[in-house]
Parts: C-alpha cells; structure tokens; sequence
C-alpha cells in the first residue's frame, strides 16, 4: 500500500489488510520484499527492542529514530508512526512539533491512543495534512489506568464506550484505527459500523485487517505468548541453534575457513 486512499479501497473492496509492526532496518528491508500492505512502528519498540515492561519509557526521540531506520530499509512501504505516552496530551502545538519529528523521519501517518480529552489534538493533525489512526481497545500507554494488559469491552458499558468512541474517531477525520484485545463480536460489531477501515491485534477475524507485533510473529517471544499470537516461525530457536553453531565451529577451530580468509 502506498497511500491512505488504498486503506479506504481495500475496505470498501472487502480486501483485507496486513500490517505489522517494526523497528530497524534490516527487518525493514525484508518487510519490503514481502506482501505485508503496511508498517507501523509501535511504541511497543520500548519494551520489544529497548527491554521496558511497557511502552511508558517511548519518546518522541526514540520514535523518530526508529521510523527514520525503518524508512531506510522500507522505502515505499507505507509507513505509520506511533505517538508516544503523553506527546499528544500536551496540547495542540507540542503534539504538532511530535507529529512533525515523526514525518520528518519518515511516517506518512500517525498513530495515537484514544479519544477523550484529546479530540482537538485529533482535529488539529488532521488538519494539518497528516493522516491519523486511532487505536481503541486494550491502549498500553494507560496500562497502570487499565490495571494491566486485559482484555477490553467484555461488560456492555464498557463496549457502548469502545463503539461511540470508534465513532467519534471516525467523525474526527480517522483514516483508519487498531482494535486491540476486545472480544471478536465486538471487533466485528465496529468493523460493521464504520466507514473506515479497523485493523485488529486480538480483536477477532472480521476487522477489515490485522496487525502483529514483527518479533511476535517471528517468534522471538519470552515466556508469555498472548493467544493472539501466532508465530509463523521459531526465531528463538532458530537463533539459539545458529548461536550454538557458531559457538561450536569456533571452539572447535572449524570457524574461520581459508575461503573465509584473507591472503597476504
Ligand atoms: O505499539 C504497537 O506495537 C501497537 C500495535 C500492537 C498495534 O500499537
């Protein structure tokens, strides 16, 4: 995908979306020789790349940083940037001067956590010419607010919520928004109730796409895998073996060879 208007075309095509998430270039690249529609650089770069519990200790600097390295390896994918814990609730212009750092770098849209209190902020990077994409269900940056990482929408208040929330992102100029942990019949109830397009992470198979966290679907996961997770490959074990390998071959001498070698 190159633009936001194929985001509106697929959905209106019945065509699902791929998206997923990633960090660095070299990934990057591999992303770009792929199908995968699209790349979000998440915020989920504090705890996936960085080693944080959670996504609070992502900035706007280390965002910037990892959309520009992703830009690089992924140079016509079409790209979306994660606003970090509280750059967007700061007002109008600083969430504006973060919107910038992110396009700058490379996004050619972003993507922010919720509505309420925040809907001038919406309206203003709309406004702006920057496209944005809402993120509604389970939003990490309130986990201490959410006591944890929990599935949400399961009481009816909480899913009336979740829908009139979907609606006023949507009414707000919202090209598109992640659904994340809520039951499938309510992804599909607010699939079903809006013009643009969702795209899921543990929110059921009838949103318009789905996103997974690259080194989830990669296999690189510690020991709690949520069961939205479907690792297409075992990138710890594949890795672990090719480290033992290598380990091997040099304690054993067979690592370098004279091919591997320079001569005089
Ligand atoms: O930061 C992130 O990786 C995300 C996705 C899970 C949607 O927000």
């Amino acid at each position: 995908m190159k633009s936001v208007l194929e985001f509106a075309a697929a959905k209106a095509a019945g065509r699902k979306i791929s998206m997923i998430t990633c960090y660095d270039s070299s990934l990057a690249r591999v992303a770009e020789a792929s199908q995968v529609d699209s790349i979000l650089v998440g915020d989920s770069a504090a705890m996936v790349v960085h080693g944080y519990p959670d996504t609070l200790a992502a900035t706007v600097e280390m965002m910037a940083w990892h959309t520009a390295a992703v830009r690089r390896g992924a140079p016509t994918r079409f790209l979306i940037g994660d606003l970090p814990f509280l750059s967007f609730r700061k007002g109008v212009p600083a969430a504006l001067d973060a919107v910038a750092a992110l396009v700058r770098a490379g996004a050619q849209a972003v993507k922010l956590e919720g509505v309420a209190g925040h809907e001038d902020v919406i309206e203003a990077i709309v406004g702006s010419g920057v496209p944005v994409m809402g993120h509604l269900g389970l939003t990490p940056q309130s986990v201490n607010a959410l006591s944890g990482f929990r599935v949400q929408g399961r009481l009816d208040d909480d899913a009336a919520r979740i829908v009139e929330d979907a609606r006023r992102l949507e009414a707000l100029g919202c090209f598109s928004m992640v659904l994340e942990c809520v039951p499938s019949a309510l992804g599909a109830r607010i699939t079903r109730s809006l013009r643009i397009p969702t795209i899921g992470v543990g929110a059921g198979p009838d949103c318009d796409g789905q996103v997974l966290v690259l080194n989830d679907l990669l296999g690189f996961t510690g020991t709690h895998r949520p069961r939205f997770v479907r690792a297409y490959v075992d990138g710890n074990g594949i890795v672990r073996d090719a480290l033992d390998r290598f380990d091997a071959d040099v304690k054993q001498g067979r690592f370098p060879t004279a091919a591997e070698s320079y001569d005089a």
